[in-house]
């Protein structure tokens, strides 16, 4: 039996990482056998190229948007063939934070570049593999904004970026949510997490009956 893959997309702040924490938990509640991972940086190779996309530093390397798109993908590719394939195979559920919708969200929407192009893209670094379900956490950009100014971190070079760049990155992931309604559940991030858990846990044990 092949696992679920299931990801969690969102703009800064959005609480994936947390709601992510959360479904793990519940699912193995359930009995499930669960992997949670991340994009990007969750292989060796990718922590090297997460260096190049992510580095805070004084002086930050200056990326060509497609060259941004490469190395997402580049890491994704790695990722899939290493760790999500393997565990979907050996029937474990993969809980993913971002993946390919953060891809067109934030080099699509934020960078401008072409959509035609990322979904090529999309496909070689996939294979095809694309998540059975997807939660996008929504919430307005300035709440996201000032939920990571309130973590104390420094930012990296995405994070730095204008509200209207995060702006066109939510707008971008709604639209995705538009464009995929079986795939891409929208949930209002402004909610407490207990409240998101819930609404995520339905949703999973709903999903798992479906599909068992
Ligand atoms: P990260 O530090 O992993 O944290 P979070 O996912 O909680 O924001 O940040 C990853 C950053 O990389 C984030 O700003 C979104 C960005 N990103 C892209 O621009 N394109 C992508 O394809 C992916 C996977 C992430």
């Amino acid at each position: 039996m092949i696992g679920h893959f299931i990801t969690f997309e969102g703009i800064e702040g959005s609480g994936k990482t947390t709601q992510a924490k959360k479904a793990e938990e519940y699912l193995k509640t359930l009995g499930h056998l669960v992997l949670r991972t991340y994009e990007p940086g969750a292989t060796r190779v990718g922590e090297l190229i997460r260096q190049i996309l992510l580095e805070k530093n004084d002086n930050p390397i200056l990326l060509h948007p497609i060259t941004e798109l490469l190395l997402f993908s580049a890491d994704r590719t790695q990722h899939l063939r290493e760790v999500i394939l393997p565990a979907l195979v050996q029937g474990i559920t993969v809980l993913c934070d971002r993946y390919i919708d953060s891809t067109t969200a934030y080099q699509g929407g934020g960078r401008g570049v072409n959509f035609e192009l990322i979904s090529q893209v999309h496909k070689t670094a996939t294979l095809g593999i694309y998540p059975t379900r997807t939660y996008l956490l929504d919430l307005p950009v300035e709440v996201g904004l000032q939920r990571i100014s309130e973590r104390g971190n420094a930012l990296d070079r995405l994070e730095e970026e204008d509200v209207e760049f995060h702006k066109r990155i939510r707008d971008c992931f709604l639209y995705i949510a538009h464009q995929n309604p079986q795939r891409v559940m929208v949930i209002d991030a402004t909610q407490s997490e207990d409240e998101i858990a819930l609404i995520i846990q339905n949703d999973l044990r709903e999903l798992c009956q479906r599909e068992d």
